[in-house]
Order: C-alpha cells, then sequence, then structure tokens
C-alpha cells in the first residue's frame, strides 16, 4: 500500500494534468505485475522475443516508436535502444519507476510521451479517428510496435461508454479497435502488433465460467505467433478460478 502511494504521488508529479486521472490504473497494474510476475514471465518473454525477431532483419534502425510502452515488461527495451538511433515511448502513463529505471540504465536516446492512443474522443463524435495520424510527423520512422495497448483502447473506451449508455456503444468500440489496425497497417514502415483477442475464466475443473472478446467484434488479424497469458492465475481474482487471455502477434 505504501509503495503503490508513493509511486502514485511520484508519478503524479512528473504527468500532464490531463494525464493524471489514468495514474491509478497504471499502479494497479504495476501491483499485480509485481505479484504475478511469475505467471507472467513466460508472456513477457513471448513479446521480447518476437519483438526482437521484429527487429533482427531491419536494415534501416532509425527511429523506433512503442505504443501501450506502459510498464515496459514486455518491451525489450535495452534492444531498442542500443539497436535504434532514438526510442520513442508513447502512452496514457509512464510511472516513476519506470522513469527511475530509464535514468539509471541511461537510455540516453530513448523519449517519453504521454498520449491518448484511442481516437475515443473522435469516435464519439461520429468522425473518423485517425488515432496514429501523429506518427506521420516522426522522422526518420522506421519501426512501430503495438505492445499490448490494442484491447486496452477497446476495455477503456468501453469504461467510458457504460457511464454514459450511448446507444452507438458497440459501433464506437468497433471503429476504436479498427482505427488502431487501420492506422498500423497504412503505416510505411515495419510494425509488430501483439494484442490480447480474447479471455477465458475456468475454474480447477477446466469449466469455462465466463469469456469474452476483447476486440470488440473486430475479427483478430492473422497471426503469426499466439499463446496464452494467465493475466489473473489462481488466487489473484479467487481460489479456484484464473482468467487467462489468447494473444497473437505478428
Ligand atoms: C497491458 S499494458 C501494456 C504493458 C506494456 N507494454 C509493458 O511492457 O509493460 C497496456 C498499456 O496501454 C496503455 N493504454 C491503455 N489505453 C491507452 C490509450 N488510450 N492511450 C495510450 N495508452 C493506453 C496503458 O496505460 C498500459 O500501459
Amino acid at each position: 500500500m505504501l509503495t503503490e502511494a508513493i509511486q502514485y504521488a511520484a508519478t503524479s508529479l512528473v504527468t500532464p494534468k490531463q494525464f493524471r486521472p489514468f495514474i491509478r490504473s497504471s499502479v494497479s497494474l504495476w501491483s499485480r505485475a509485481g505479484r504475478c510476475a511469475k505467471d507472467w514471465a513466460a508472456h513477457e518473454e513471448s513479446c521480447k522475443a518476437f519483438i526482437r525477431e521484429t527487429i533482427a532483419g531491419m536494415k534501416q534502425r532509425r527511429t523506433a516508436v512503442v505504443l501501450g510502452s506502459g510498464l515496459l515488461r514486455d518491451v525489450p527495451i535495452e534492444d531498442l535502444s542500443a539497436k535504434f538511433d532514438t526510442v520513442v515511448l508513447v502512452d496514457l502513463v509512464h510511472l516513476a519507476s519506470v522513469r527511475m529505471r530509464l535514468k539509471a540504465g541511461r537510455f540516453k536516446n530513448v523519449r517519453l510521451v504521454s498520449r491518448d492512443l484511442s481516437g475515443f474522443d473522435d469516435a464519439v463524435t461520429a468522425k473518423v479517428p485517425e488515432p496514429l495520424s501523429f506518427l506521420r510527423q516522426v522522422p526518420y520512422l522506421d519501426l512501430v510496435v503495438s505492445a499490448n495497448i490494442l484491447s486496452q483502447i477497446g476495455v477503456g473506451s468501453k469504461r467510458r461508454l457504460d457511464a454514459g449508455r450511448n446507444p452507438a456503444r458497440d459501433d464506437i468500440l468497433q471503429t476504436v479497435v479498427r482505427a488502431h489496425l487501420d492506422g498500423l497497417s497504412a503505416l510505411p514502415c515495419r510494425t509488430a502488433l501483439i494484442t490480447d483477442t480474447a479471455y477465458r475464466v475456468t475454474d480447477r475443473g477446466g469449466q469455462v465460467l465466463e469469456e469474452a472478446d476483447l476486440l470488440c467484434g473486430v475479427p483478430a488479424p492473422v497471426a503469426k505467433r499466439a499463446w496464452t497469458w494467465p493475466v489473473a492465475p489462481y488466487g489473484e481474482l479467487g481460489k479456484d478460478y484464473q482468467a487467462v487471455h489468447d494473444v497473437i502477434a505478428l
């Protein structure tokens, strides 16, 4: 509790005002990631391996952008920093502990950007969202990694819509998910998309108690790799059930 409070307070000091409401969920993700470190390790390693594999064959490595960089748990920041001239990390929030880690590691070519990548505000006013259009302004862009953010764009947008009971809810959710996928496909550089697509809550007998699509009805793109991620292992939500997410990478 105390470390969470310190993390919260220290992050508030360095986070622009409009992004401070998101610090709480970043701190709670950080706490859960700490508790579930052993169970998340294989997933995190698969993500890092996929990103390393993506950059291995690249001839030009000038600027890399990571969308949803967050806690930097599933992003091989050492490799990216060593192999690219500049690395730009984009998220709603970068916690104080992440900033300290970057400072301690002397990642001098790494920049942090606070930004809402959802396109939600345009989607609710029936405008075509282009949440990744800012990438067109990034000089010498050679790589964009979407690092486990897409499902969270859907989850965050759902939360905001459920508070207001918008009748166009499902269309808006599909719009923001599609905007991210279309934005990535339109980029003139190498891209890597890693996202969870669905989850299941099961009991110890393997019976499915609850399941849901995390891409809000938008078909998942064809995966190059796929694995599962025990986001809430036994004991996290309840002692007799677990929540497992399906993850794809392409
Ligand atoms: C599952 S975490 C990703 C973890 C991260 N890749 C890592 O290595 O630790 C999802 C991340 O997406 C970010 N996120 C969620 N919605 C966002 C939005 N609309 N714009 C920008 N970032 C967002 C969250 O702040 C969080 O850091």
